[in-house]
């Protein structure tokens, strides 16, 4: 641990206040960068402090928050001793691009400027869909199916309809060419071969990025994705877009989303808001990034408002193409269940003495739930994905592993409160389907 100093926030700009106290660098690749260039802070309010040396370096300081103790009257502020590590970035953030807009064929242009979206009337696509739109960026094309009979409702978008379960993928095709981006959010009842037909039919309209239905997760935690029964999804999504060879995939890790998990049941984040229960997993004490829909739609759509490709060898900014192949990490929150509920009794107006709380170990729902889905039983499995994610230590919290993308991504401090009376207001009145 190092001395005490102010770390949050600083400036973003300002990180020599942490680099003044790395401990000796014995990596001989880091040591090659002799002197260090400083690059950029990021800073979460919650904890999971980061620096980023310099992105060619592909090496970071991650520092780590210990003690903290907030400022009187400095709000957000806090006094914390530090563990200084360093590792090496996140792949995307190291600079690794080898394509550069300069050597492009002519009439190539480095921004992405039309994008399409399937699944544009649901949970989580009619929020990218109305961010994206929102910038002006972008012309957005919803693709839906022939036969759906979601209302989607936004100006500016164009509608498509095209069939993606058959064999004939023409209209699909079609519907998809001149478009740089795809972004699959299909409901998880979608037959599993529906991605795969998708991914083909941007292959053939030369789609150079995908997001996968994904939305969730950290995807680089084996552990946790074999526990939430994700890792053949994620290992086939990659494999398939990757056999075609034309399109890079990008993962949202945002976790599971605030208002809909809060608001959700007790089989979500223990929230009962019709009943007034809560069930606390162990001690109610394990953090846990979440981030809202909003936070999601605009992190995709400031994604994909980056400059595609640098623009030369010295052109050093966060491109689009950083991030091909891997995996973008977001968070609105990084919050225990205890947590939640300060916030719940402070928009509800409720105390201790309002609620029935009980107590139930994460580890022994996740051992039934997986037992029940394992007998087939899919209704338990909300139960056991999101036990697993509250095991101390098991991922859940990737921030303070991995960092995250928002600052990159220009992404706001949200309120807590104001997110919280949106869950309260849907778990009261029943708002949140259950099928996931
Ligand atoms: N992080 C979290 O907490 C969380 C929670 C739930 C889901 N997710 C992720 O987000 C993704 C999107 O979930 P969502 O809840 O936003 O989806 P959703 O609202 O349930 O459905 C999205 C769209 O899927 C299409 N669809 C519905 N049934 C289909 C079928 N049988 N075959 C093909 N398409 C169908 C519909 O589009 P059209 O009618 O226009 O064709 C629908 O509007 C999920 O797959 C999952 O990966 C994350």
């Amino acid at each position: 641990m190092g001395n005490p100093v102010v770390t949050q926030p600083f400036p973003i700009t300002d990180s020599l206040i942490l680099l003044n106290k790395a401990p000796s660098i014995t990596d001989p690749a880091v040591n090659s960068l002799n002197p260090i260039t400083p690059g950029r802070a990021v800073v979460s309010q919650l904890g999971g402090t980061r620096v980023v040396l310099s992105r060619q370096s592909g090496f970071e300081l991650n520092v780590i928050t210990f003690n903290c103790q907030a400022i009187p009257g400095i709000l957000n502020w806090q006094t914390c001793d530090l563990h200084i590590s360093i590792c090496r970035l996140p792949s995307h953030t190291a600079n690794m691009a080898v394509l550069l807009a300069k050597d492009q064929p002519a009439g190539f242009t480095n921004r992405i400027e039309k994008v399409a979206i399937v699944g544009a009337g649901g949970q989580i696509g009619s929020v990218i869909a109305s961010a994206l739109l929102q910038t002006g960026k972008y012309a957005v094309t919803a693709i839906t199916r022939p036969d759906s009979t979601n209302k989607i409702d936004l100006e500016g978008l164009n509608i498509v309809r095209a069939d993606h379960s058959g064999d004939d993928d023409s209209a699909l095709v079609s519907a998809l060419r001149g478009t740089q981006a795809l972004i699959i959010t299909m409901a998880v009842t979608a037959p599993r071969d529906t991605t795969a037909k998708l991914i083909a039919a941007a292959a053939k309209a030369n789609v150079k990025y995908i997001f996968p239905n994904w939305f969730g997760h950290d995807p680089a935690n084996d552990s946790l994705c074999n526990d939430s029964f994700l890792t053949q999804m994620r290992d086939s999504v990659r494999a398939e877009i990757a056999r075609h060879g034309v399109s890079s995939h990008i993962f949202l890790a945002c976790n599971f989303w605030y208002e809909f998990s809060l608001g959700g049941g007790a089989d979500r984040f223990g929230f009962d808001f019709q009943n007034k229960s809560l069930t606390l997993f162990d001690d109610g004490d394990v953090p846990i990034n979440t981030s809202t829909w909003p936070q999601c739609g605009r992190a995709v759509a400031s994604l994909l408002s980056l400059k595609v490709l640098p623009d030369d060898e010295n052109d050093k900014s966060t491109t689009l193409s950083h991030f091909g192949d891997k995996t973008v990490y977001i968070s609105s929150f990084r919050l225990t269940q205890k947590d939640m509920f300060e916030a719940v009794k402070r928009v509800t107006g409720t105390t201790d003495a309002d609620w029935t709380i009980t107590r139930e170990s994460a580890e022994q729902r996740w051992k039934e739930g997986m037992a029940e889905v394992q007998k087939g039983n899919f209704a338990a499995f909300t139960k056991m994905l999101y036990s697993r994610m509250f095991f101390a230590a098991g991922g859940g919290d990737y921030e303070s592993k991995r960092g995250t993308d928002n600052v990159v991504l220009g992404l706001p401090v949200e309120d807590l409160d104001e997110a919280t009376k949106i869950a309260v207001r849907m778990g009261k009145n029943g708002e949140i389907t259950r099928t996931h």
